[in-house]
């Protein structure tokens, strides 16, 4: 089937991103702390035994109207001191319950713009986890930037405290773009900066895209593109612009500009990845471009790629996630933990307890085996339900009935050339790997549906 208005007419639904599995909206307040703090000491025994911390910082110092991250604009120094406070207090009582014997494999600071506030604060951050964990010598440490704060200067601190990953916002390189959607241009020429970063030992360099943005057409986002492959990053993300203006409200500014349709959004996307293959970008995943060198090309060839919140990881790197500030999802072999979103919140609630759980939820065993399924999907668009039941311990015919895996449900995305099934193989074609949401939800057997509930999957 062709890529268009009937092609997004039939697959381009409400669903999940699956980014978690059950999805956040599953989590509930009848997870409590006792809970989170008896799965903080489960977790010592589970698999991978490796450390990921993620370290939220929700200050900007102004809001992008396509925002869907949780943010906090412009805040006075006292607030960002009682906020780094807030996190050493939280770290220092995870530490306490975790096994000496693990080792941090991943730091990932986001939010947010961690590079907005004083590097003072982030070198007193690493040098607490530091004292608190051991750190793999091969450690992954990144930080996510936006351009418009960041100097060469810090770009010298963060190397020298051990940062070796950064991840820069571009979102778009046309200034219009930017200003409609009230976002700051870079400070210095990106090209620069990249450059930069790699004469201090930054691997695995990411910028970051959206396309379905206002004013974005299909030949300013060429030059984009362009840009962007002109600098030749390790890897370029473009993300779909996910609009939820119900729970966004900033995003409904941008309905009064216009936004290109689900058919331009997509011939965007279409456009971008074209230009993006013929640079010698490889396609891994949803979204995410890398070059054929860098280790997540690498780990997408081997069937070995992995996610968290956080992104895209490889094996190697990534572990059992404890995250810290506010609004962050710990994301433990057994349960999923958030803190509360507001920062007043959750640094009161930490100041009294040293815990600030908001909701969460716990796995069923049969829910672990699903998000094992739907993983494998979203990451490396294959699944063997023969390799799943053997991880498991389970009989296929379990399996099966617990997916209520059924061949003739994948007939029309196998017609539509999206899938193949052979046996009790799924294998995602290249053009499948775009509803892979809409694949991964024919294997959720807790799918809750409803529009005004998910973004779109296309
Ligand atoms: C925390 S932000 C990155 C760091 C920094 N705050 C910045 O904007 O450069 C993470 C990324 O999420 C993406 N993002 C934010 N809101 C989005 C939305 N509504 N839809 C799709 N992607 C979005 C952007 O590409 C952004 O770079
Ligand atoms: S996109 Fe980045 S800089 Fe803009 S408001 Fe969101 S987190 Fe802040």
């Amino acid at each position: 089937m062709e890529i268009n208005a009937e092609f997004l007419h039939k697959y381009n639904v409400s669903g999940p991103r699956y980014t978690s599995y059950p999805p956040a909206n599953f989590f509930n307040q009848g997870f409590t702390t006792s809970d989170y703090l008896s799965e903080l000491k489960a977790s010592n025994q589970q698999q991978p035994a490796n450390i990921s911390l993620y370290i939220h910082i929700p200050f900007c110092p102004q809001r992008c109207h396509f925002c869907g991250c949780s943010t906090v604009i412009a805040q006075r120094k006292k607030v960002v001191e009682r906020y780094v406070a807030a996190l050493k207090t939280e770290i220092e009582l995870v530490a306490t319950l975790l096994d000496d014997s693990r080792s941090v494999t991943q730091i990932h600071w986001g939010g947010g713009t961690p590079n907005s506030i004083s590097m003072n604060y982030i070198r007193e951050i690493m040098d607490w986890i530091r004292s608190h964990f051991t750190i793999a010598d091969h450690a992954e440490i990144a930080m996510e930037c936006s351009p418009a704060y960041l100097d060469y200067p810090h770009i010298d601190q963060l190397a020298e405290m051990g940062f070796n990953r950064i991840s820069l916002g571009i979102q778009d390189f046309r200034e219009d773009v930017l200003k409609v959607v009230n976002r700051e241009a870079p400070r210095h020429p990106v090209k620069e900066v990249v450059d930069y970063l790699r004469s201090k030992g930054f691997r695995g360099i990411n910028l970051d895209f959206i396309y379905g943005l206002p004013l974005q057409t299909a030949e300013s986002f060429r030059e984009t593109i362009q840009q962007a492959i002109a600098i030749r990053p390790d890897r370029i993300v473009t993300f779909s612009y996910a609009h939820v203006p119900w729970v966004k409200e900033a995003q409904k500014q941008l309905e009064v500009i216009g936004l290109p349709d689900a058919n331009e959004k997509m011939n965007l996307f279409l456009q971008a990845t074209s230009q993006l293959r013929e640079a010698g970008y490889c396609s891994i995943g949803i979204d995410h471009f890398t070059l054929p060198e860098d280790d997540l090309t690498k780990a997408y060839q081997n069937k070995q790629l992995h996610r968290n919140f956080q992104g895209y990881c490889t094996l190697e790197t990534t572990g059992q996630v404890y995250a810290f500030g506010s609004s962050s999802i710990s994301q433990l072999g057994g349960a999923y933990a958030q803190n509360h979103k507001e920062i007043l919140k959750y640094m009161e609630d930490i100041e009294t307890t040293g815990t600030a759980i908001d909701r969460g939820y716990k796995l069923s065993k049969e829910e672990q085996v699903v998000r094992a399924v739907i993983n494998r999907i979203m990451c490396n668009g294959l699944l063997h339900l023969d390799e799943v039941a053997e991880e498991f311990g389970l009989t296929i015919a379990y399996l099966k009935d617990l997916l209520s895996f059924d061949a003739s449900k994948f007939e029309e995305f196998t017609r539509d050339g999206l899938m193949h099934l052979d046996g009790h193989q799924i294998r995602l074609t290249e053009k499948g790997f775009l509803c892979a949401r809409n694949i991964a939800m024919l294997l959720d057997p807790a799918l809750k549906s409803g529009e005004g509930l998910y973004s779109k999957t296309v």
